[in-house]
């Protein structure tokens, strides 16, 4: 399918560029600013999206000294760059790279902090602007930003215009403790100076969302009740725990996705058009959507969610082991690998419409899908030919791999009877535009830096997030639900499959 031009760009700005800023990255030592971080800078600076003096700190535990650090992330780049490092640029990066070896809850360290600012202030004649990223663990997210605070490092400089934060998934645990989180960071940093970061937002095609539903007149008259049966968003990882289990065991996929991805797009889905391509108008949609949702009673927990853990299998080829098996998973824990749910957003376009949303770990393959399914005809008269009954209208949007759209619909098959079969109308991401997508923390970092909180999630948003999770995990702790084993490989336990066939419907084959 030919495409002309690039909506989002018009809709949402023209690509803009970041001033002079030094950002600083606690938690430098870890795998997100080695595999996302520097990479996303590298590729950034490639495009000319930064300025030249941009600086970097990182800041992590360790007695790394500034060349270490920077030999350290040399090498991440070449590993991990979309593009091949031009060496040259790359060098420029680094010169302009440092690190400070501390504990996060150290005040020396950030009266240092402070010094080494100002003086790389100074000397690059970078404006006084400041990006903090917390690259850390949840835990740390409050001392930090105490710290940052005790430091006089919460509010730029005379002189400068930003002090932000941004802060990973996962935000809180609970809804309690999402609350806690959220008053500890707003003691210090105003909620306009705060980005969270789901990195999904920064897929290109999640951003497509909202062209694809809003710049286009065709089908958005079609996008309600009246013609959509169902919604399914599937998003299947194929990989297990990447050394990961000890975070993960304590956090489960309902904490892990479904809280934050999967809601993420489940809003972008079934929002109303905002007012504007304003960011709070933006935001203000997908809240709407979110306190639609009934947050569940006990018994709907029952009927309506479905708690998986995998057992071990063949995944691609390969034979793994269940999660039990795993390295740091407690030996008989209830963490659950793989959820699925029925949601009703009940509100005037979406009343009596089911979402049906699951994802898992260690399933057949890595897919994400959002697939609107279309109500059936009217009017079977096509029935009289004896023919199998007619496959429904499929939109189905591809987010990951193989990015795209496809429409599936009925036509005939050529010859003297009338048989029908579903063919699809395909748009793919990979042939329709020449290179390679930017990665979602390209999009996110340039954002944080242009101070664009569009595609970041707000206070009110991760609340009423956790407002629909918090009753299923309460449940799921009082009753003391244990998963149902799933084979690694598959498509999740019979049960997921069930939550579809009693209302007469199935998962797509993906
Ligand atoms: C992360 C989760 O947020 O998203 C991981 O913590 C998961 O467990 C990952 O694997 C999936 O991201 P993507 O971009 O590979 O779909």
């Amino acid at each position: 399918m030919a495409v002309a031009t690039n909506p989002l760009r018009a809709g949402m700005g023209a690509v803009r560029r970041a001033g002079p800023a030094t950002l600083v990255i606690f938690g430098a030592g870890g795998d997100l600013t080695r595999r996302k971080l520097f990479p996303a800078l590298y590729n950034l600076s490639a495009d000319g999206l930064l300025p030249p003096n941009l600086s970097v700190v990182g800041f992590s535990r360790g007695d790394q000294d500034d060349d270490a650090f920077r030999q350290d992330m040399r090498r991440a780049m070449g590993q991990f760059s979309r593009r091949t490092p031009d060496p040259d640029l790359m060098e420029r990066m680094l010169a302009r790279t440092g690190f400070i070896g501390a504990d996060f809850d150290d005040p020396a360290a950030y009266r240092q902090l402070a010094e080494r600012l100002d003086q790389i202030e100074k000397e690059a004649g970078a404006g006084k602007n400041r990006l903090f990223y917390l690259a850390t663990p949840p835990f740390a997210y409050p001392v930090i930003a105490k710290r940052l605070g005790e430091a006089g490092l919460n509010t730029p400089p005379a002189g400068g215009h930003f002090a932000r934060l941004v802060v990973e998934k996962p935000f809180g645990r609970d809804l309690a403790s999402a609350v806690s989180l959220n008053r500890d960071l707003h003691e210090v940093f105003d909620e306009s100076q705060i980005f969270r970061l789901d990195h999904y937002l920064g897929k290109e095609t999640v951003q497509n969302i909202l062209v694809f539903r809003f710049a286009n007149g065709i089908f958005e008259p079609l996008w309600n009740r009246q013609y959509v049966d169902h919604v399914q968003i599937t998003v299947a990882e194929a990989i297990g725990l990447e050394g990961r289990g000890g975070y993960y065991d304590h956090a489960g996929a309902i904490r892990d996705m479904m809280q934050n991805h999967l809601m993420q797009l489940l809003s972008l889905v079934a929002m109303e058009p905002p007012v504007s391509f304003d960011g709070n108008a933006i935001r203000d949609e997908k809240v709407k959507v979110l306190r639609a949702i009934h947050p569940f009673t006990p018994e709907q927990v029952a009927s309506d969610v479905v708690r998986a853990q995998y057992a071990a299998g063949v995944v691609e080829g390969q034979a793994v082991r269940g999660y039990l098996e795993e390295p740091d998973v407690a030996p008989d824990t209830a963490t659950e690998t793989f959820v699925a749910a029925k949601l009703a957003v009940d509100n005037w376009r979406w009343g009596g419409v089911p979402f049906y949303l699951r994802t898992g770990k260690r399933l057949a393959k890595r897919v994400s899908e959002i697939a609107i399914q279309f109500r059936r005809v009217p009017h079977r008269f096509f029935q009289a030919l004896d023919m199998p009954e007619i496959e429904p209208n499929v939109l189905a949007i591809r987010i990951q791999p193989d990015e795209g759209i496809s429409l599936k619909f009925g036509t005939k098959v050529p010859g003297p009877a009338v048989r029908i079969r579903g063919v699809h109308m395909d748009f793919q991401y990979g042939s329709a535009f020449e290179g390679t997508s930017p990665e979602a923390y390209e999009r996110l970092l340039l954002d944080c830096l242009t101070g664009d909180a569009t595609l970041f999630a707000r206070v009110d948003e991760v609340e009423s997030a956790w407002k629909l999770i918090n009753p299923i995990l309460d449940e799921w702790a009082e009753d003391q639900v244990r998963p149902t084993p799933y084979e690694a490989g598959s498509w999740g336990p019979e049960e997921a499959m069930a939550l579809l066939e009693r209302d007469h419907r199935r998962w797509r084959r993906l």
